[in-house]
């Protein structure tokens, strides 16, 4: 090795040693005699200084170098003098006396700070992601995806799962997305698809008898890019035969609870995890990957106001909407423009208005006062436990709309008031989502979470009838506002797998040319099984404490899809294109 410490290693214990140190410079500062290196590598930073009287050599040596810079050293550990002491590092109690400095490559000047936390344009990062990774925050948030993983694998084979790894050139897979397709050379006119996950290929591992399957792997969907959406990430797939519901989820929460024992001791978590049915998600934080880090649950005014004088509360009567609020503490005293924001947000989601009573020392004030009498104000403060200097903010709209838009109010307020303790991190699961999504463009009904998921037994006897009202074995794992995992217990019943298919619009010809394989692998003997997929980019998020997942992922793509540093996607060759028997017809769209 051209070290024989890290930069991170010294300590008091060293001094009087000769060592050899290698890395990039951090920083270099001249003060006019001593020259002060700040050595840095993947472990640590080590101060270095170099004397013009004692290795003059080395003095000169250190007065050409400049940031980034690669380096080695080797010199003598001595203290600091006391009031030199650097608390911050690891290191800072030392330093090295460079005897001699040797440059190993020279560096240009890096288009931003590597040394200093500051802000940096996010295209430029990932234009320079390899000078971006050698900050500290990309350091440390590489380093925790690597701890997430091990600890998960280690977990995995204590459990007796075992990795299996599934093909990328495969077929497609229905998880919602589009496909990334890949064309065939020896084929002409066919395609793979790269798989959005796993999911068939290790369902036919149960039915091939592996019992207990994990793996982490990389999942593929050309879909809309947000700050918690890649087209490539990566879950850690897992299937087990012969399970119920409740096992599955009670591995999750050990796996989840041991892992943030393990690799973020300093966060806290509630244990247990709660489990609540999708309804009753939706019902009180109007959400199916509910914040459950606070409160401020909504309130169902309903039944209480829809027979009230109020045009815009008894709007809903007959019709299934609903009138439901919350209370945002100590907001009464919000400006119009606040609560015009708050409206906007109300809107965006698709609400006609907002209506508003905020509760001050000198009444109640809002547009709506004047048609409310004063036992539907003492109504309204009853269900909601409003008090002075609070401000109730009340959505009139379907039971969907009225859900998103007292969702995003909710998570406003938890942001604006600060609602949140940081370092908690509120797993939970949601159970019992609905079985099919209705497809308003298309006219059909789509498969909620995918359509290997296993109706609930009680709801399949009325799913041809009616399918709204069907229920699936389909869970998630939710984390502070975002769903972590979902999974499901699997149709392994031919009979049910087909009526499914029947359901979704798949004519006997489609479900066999998609499906068939499936179809076949279960008539010979597949077992009752289930699993789930934990998102490894969201959970190292989560625990990071990014709120973005471009921040614990090497190399990813910005939301237009691009490698900015390769440039990718990229035009191909003619001949690569022929010789794929493909033509480009229309290169605008
Ligand atoms: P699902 O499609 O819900 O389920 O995905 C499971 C988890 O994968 C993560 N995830 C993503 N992470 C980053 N970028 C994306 N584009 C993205 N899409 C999904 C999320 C999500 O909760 N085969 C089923 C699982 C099963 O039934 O076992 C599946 O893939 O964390």
């Amino acid at each position: 090795m051209l070290k024989t410490h890290t930069c991170g290693e010294l300590r008091p214990e060293h001094v009087g040693q000769e060592v050899t140190l290698a890395g990039w410079v951090n920083r270099q500062r001249d003060h006019g005699g001593l020259i002060f290196i700040v050595l840095r590598d993947r472990w640590g930073v080590t101060q270095v200084v170099a004397s013009p009287d004692s290795a003059p050599e080395a003095h000169a040596i250190a007065s050409e170098v400049r940031g980034e810079f690669v380096v080695q050293v080797r010199g003598v550990v001595r203290l600091r003098p006391d009031d030199q002491v650097n608390v911050d590092w690891a290191t800072g109690h030392i330093e090295v006396e460079a005897r001699e400095i040797r440059v190993l490559n020279t560096s240009r000047t890096p288009p931003f700070y590597i040394y200093e936390e500051s802000a940096v344009d996010e295209a430029l990062r990932l234009r320079y992601r390899y000078l971006d990774l050698r900050r500290g925050r990309m350091q440390r948030n590489l380093i925790l995806r690597h701890e997430v993983v091990q600890f998960i694998r280690n977990f995995m084979d204590a459990h007796d799962f075992i990795e299996i790894e599934t093909p990328f050139l495969f077929k497609s897979t229905p998880e919602g997305a589009r496909d990334y397709l890949v064309p065939s050379r020896v084929h002409p006119g066919k395609f793979y698809a790269l798989p959005q996950s796993p999911q068939q290929l290790k369902q036919l591992l149960m039915v091939a008898g592996f019992e207990r399957y994990y793996q982490v792997v990389r999942c593929f969907r050309d879909e809309d890019l947000r700050g918690d959406r890649q087209p490539e990430f990566t879950q850690l797939d897992l299937e087990l035969a012969f399970v119920e519901r409740d096992d599955i989820l009670d591995l999750i929460e050990e796996l989840f609870t041991q892992l943030v024992r393990t690799v973020t001791p300093h966060r806290r978590i509630l244990s247990p995890f709660p489990r609540l049915s999708y309804a009753e998600a939706l019902d009180r934080y109007g959400s199916d990957k509910p914040d459950l880090r606070f409160g401020m649950e909504l309130v169902d005014l309903t039944p209480r106001l829809v027979e009230s004088g109020f045009r815009v509360f008894n709007s809903v009567a007959g019709s299934g909407g609903k009138i439901k609020g919350l209370v945002a503490p100590g907001c009464a005293d919000y400006t119009r423009r606040e609560i015009d924001e708050l409206t906007e947000i109300a809107k965006k989601h698709g609400a006609q208005g907002l209506v508003t009573l905020a509760f001050r020392s000198d009444g109640v004030k809002g547009p709506a006062v004047k048609f409310l009498s004063e036992s539907e104000i003492a109504t309204i403060v009853e269900a909601t436990g409003a008090s002075e200097g609070d401000l109730v903010c009340i959505v009139v709209a379907g039971a969907a709309v009225a859900a998103a838009a007292l969702s995003a109010l909710r998570l406003t307020f938890r942001d604006r008031l600060e609602l949140v303790d940081p370092s908690l991190l509120a797993f939970g699961f949601v159970l019992d989502f609905p079985m099919y999504d209705w497809d308003e463009d298309e006219k059909r009904w789509n498969a909620a979470h995918h359509p290997f998921t296993m109706p609930r037994p009680y709801d399949y006897a009325s799913m041809a009838s009616d399918p709204q009202a069907v229920l699936s074995e389909a869970y998630d794992l939710v984390c502070n506002g975002y769903e972590l995992a979902s999974g499901s217990i699997r149709i392994h019943d031919p009979q049910i797998q087909s009526d499914v298919f029947r359901i979704l619009g798949y004519s006997e010809e489609e479900a066999q040319a998609r499906f068939g394989h499936m179809m076949e692998a279960f008539s010979y003997g597949a077992p009752p099984h289930g699993g789930i997929a934990p998102g490894i980019d969201r959970t190292v998020m989560l625990l990071a404490g990014e709120d973005n997942i471009r921040e614990v992922i090497a190399f990813p793509k910005t939301t237009q899809a691009s490698d900015l540093m390769a440039d990718a996607p990229s035009p191909v060759t003619e001949r690569q294109l022929a010789e794929l028997h493909l033509r480009i017809v229309d290169k605008a769209s």
